[in-house]
């Protein structure tokens, strides 16, 4: 799977910051046709995008298309007019059921028949944002065309009432129960947006919190805000040392017949081995080692 450290939207309507994302090296372009382009001017972001996935080299950046929520009216005009010109995924927003999910695999797998892709080979995300769809997490996780799940903390802040607060207390739950069924199923779970996009310091805290929780990346709506990302998702150089040293010393230990051994006066044992086996491909998909 493509590390998705940053997933950058843009309103699709708009050319001038399509082709900035792609001076950004930001690993996921998303471009949008749902709620950053006016009811007006979805016609326009079907059409821009249709034409910056023909025109434009998005180099590493993987390029994805967010189409408007299932029952709309718009979504099945959107997927048809980006689908063609072979995105790498499509994002479907606000989900909240397994029939959704299997919707839009449908309709993919289909172009992929049609165009003589290979199967699977467009990827699928979805945003869980309403209180429905984090009840049912464990049947949309479950979709096999899946590489990941987005947590719209904004929408569901909206679904539940909650007023939100800087450190997001009110969505911990919402945020930890998408880490959990993305865990379960091997999906990647794609943290909330920080709105304040001038303020760099409130965003390294909330997207190194979300890299403290388990999620492998977060939504950002800004250039400003991509570096800032990739870097809290990017395991850092002293992380990656203590994993290799638990690597190493674990299987020593091992073969002396410890499951349990001491490490710079701390205990480790398997799970911290599952642990630093996680940091080590988390560092191998962001580049590093
Ligand atoms: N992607 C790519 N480029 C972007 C961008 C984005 N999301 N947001 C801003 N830029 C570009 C601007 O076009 C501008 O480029 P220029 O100097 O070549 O003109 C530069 O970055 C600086 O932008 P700035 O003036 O600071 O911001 P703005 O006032 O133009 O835009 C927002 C502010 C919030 C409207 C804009 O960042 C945005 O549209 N974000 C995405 C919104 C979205 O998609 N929401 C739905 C998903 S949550
Ligand atoms: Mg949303």
């Amino acid at each position: 799977m493509p590390s998705r450290r940053a997933l950058l939207y843009m309103p699709g309507d708009d050319r001038r910051k399509i082709e900035k994302a792609l001076t950004l090296r930001v690993d996921c372009i998303c471009m949008d046709m749902e709620d950053g382009v006016a009811v007006n001017r979805k016609a326009e972001a079907r059409a821009t995008i249709a034409q910056a996935l023909q025109e434009l080299d998005f180099g590493k950046s993987e390029k994805l298309a967010r189409i408007n929520s299932v029952g709309t009216g718009w979504e099945r005009d959107d997927i048809d007019a980006v689908l063609p010109f072979r995105p790498d995924g499509i994002v479907i927003p606000k989900i909240e059921s397994l029939e959704q999910v299997e919707w839009g695999s449908k309709i993919i797998e289909a172009a992929e028949l049609q165009y003589g892709w290979p199967l699977n080979s467009i990827r699928m995300l979805v945003g869980v944002e309403t209180a429905k769809g984090i009840l049912n997490l464990r049947e949309i996780a479950s979709h096999p065309r899946l590489d990941g799940i987005i947590f719209g903390g904004e929408d569901f802040a909206a679904s539940i009432g909650a007023r939100r607060t800087r450190d997001a207390t009110e969505l911990l739950y919402a945020r930890q129960a998408v880490v959990t069924a993305c865990a379960a199923f091997g999906l990647q779970a794609i943290d909330i947006v920080y709105i304040d996009f001038k303020d760099a310091d409130g965003l390294r805290a909330e997207a190194e919190q979300g890299a403290g929780f388990g999620f492998s990346g977060k939504q950002v709506i800004h250039p400003n805000q991509v570096q800032v990302t990739q870097d809290a998702f990017t395991p850092s150089a002293k992380m990656i040392e203590e994993a290799r040293r638990i690597v190493e010393t674990f299987e020593a230990s091992q073969k002396e017949g410890k499951g349990a051994y001491a490490l710079d006066g701390k205990m480790i044992d398997m799970p911290l081995l599952k642990n630093a086996q996680k940091v080590l491909v988390r560092a191998k998909a962001a580049g590093k080692n």
